[in-house]
């Protein structure tokens, strides 16, 4: 298949979703939310949720809003991690970061309220679904992943981290959490909304946490050889800040092979599944790809 096409289409819907979510308005407030969240990124989360639905023959149009749920949360994410007490810094997305423009207050308050809107969206939807069980279970699925013991704990341990001389399973902690944890959420969310079967939830959590360490250990490896016209952000912060990187414990080789070595066990999980998990497939070959050419 060729991936490029159903990601456009994929982030259409999502688009048009969340421009509903947190439609225009002259408030300051929604503003500087707004100014984050659109044009936005690759809207890789709510496209993982809407893939995992379709390789279990699910409804993408239920699963829908709890993958822009993800998306208002990542965005919110980022807006804090390039706080100046974070990891200050200056662009985002290909544009200046939400606090060199609308100031640090607003962009922590942004930030808090694409955080808030992310449960009234999932709220709604579960109840529109008359509160079903595989809502209420992925609405407390996407906090666990997000909270203390999920994203923030990792983003915590990854300042704690910065300056020392990280060793690899620390590293591996960090970035499961930080990243890997809003990725499981999200293909859990997808399979789980479409009432997948126990063995095919079991997997494609498996895809997830492969994937979802390879995807940031792929963003280790931009940050260290890419640009910031090539990743929208500023590269070579990592080194700069001495983050706890997989490149920075085992080298930008080792670490193309780590993330090699996860797509390959990424997919070994998706051997079971037909062509409709293609996009899953892809997404993870395609994202791997960006730095490990062969
Ligand atoms: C960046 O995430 C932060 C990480 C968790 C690695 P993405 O690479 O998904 O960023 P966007 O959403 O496309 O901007
Ligand atoms: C961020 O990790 C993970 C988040 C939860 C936002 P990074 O700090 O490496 O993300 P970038 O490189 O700034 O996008
Ligand atoms: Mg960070
Ligand atoms: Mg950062
Ligand atoms: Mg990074």
């Amino acid at each position: 298949m060729i991936l490029e096409p159903y990601l456009q289409r994929q982030r259409q819907r999502v688009d048009r979703f969340l421009q509903r979510a947190v439609p225009p308005e002259r408030e300051p407030l929604r503003q500087a939310m707004r100014y984050s969240l659109f044009p936005g990124g690759k809207r890789i989360r709510p496209i993982l949720a809407l893939a995992a639905a379709e390789a279990v023959d699910g409804s993408t149009t239920v699963v829908l809003p709890f993958a822009c749920a993800l998306e208002l949360i990542h965005t919110y994410s980022l807006i804090h991690d390039d706080l100046p007490a974070m990891d200050d810094d200056a662009v985002r997305r290909g544009q200046p970061t939400s606090h060199r423009i609308h100031g640090e207050a607003l962009a922590i308050l942004a930030g808090d309220a694409l955080l808030t809107e992310a449960f009234r969206v999932m709220a709604e939807a579960t109840a529109k679904l008359g509160a079903s069980q595989q809502a209420v279970q992925v609405t407390v699925e996407v906090a666990r992943a997000a909270g203390a013991r999920g994203m923030v704990a990792g983003q915590a341990a990854d300042l704690g981290a910065e300056q020392t001389v990280p060793e690899l399973p620390t590293v591996e902690w960090i970035h499961i959490r930080k990243t890997g944890a809003l990725i499981r959420a999200a293909v859990r969310s997808g399979a789980i909304l479409s009432s997948a079967r126990a063995d095919q939830l079991k997997r494609l959590t498996r895809y997830a946490e492969y994937f979802g360490l390879a995807f940031q250990v792929v963003d280790d490896i931009l940050d260290a050889e890419g640009s910031t016209e090539r990743i929208g952000k500023a590269a070579r912060r990592d080194r700069f800040r001495r983050k706890a990187t997989f490149p920075a414990v085992m080298g930008v080789t080792a670490a193309k092979e780590r993330a090699r070595e996860l797509l390959g066990q990424a997919l070994r999980e998706l051997q079971p599944f037909t062509q409709r998990a293609d996009p899953l497939r892809e997404i993870a070959r395609v994202t791997v790809d960006r730095v490990c050419t062969s």
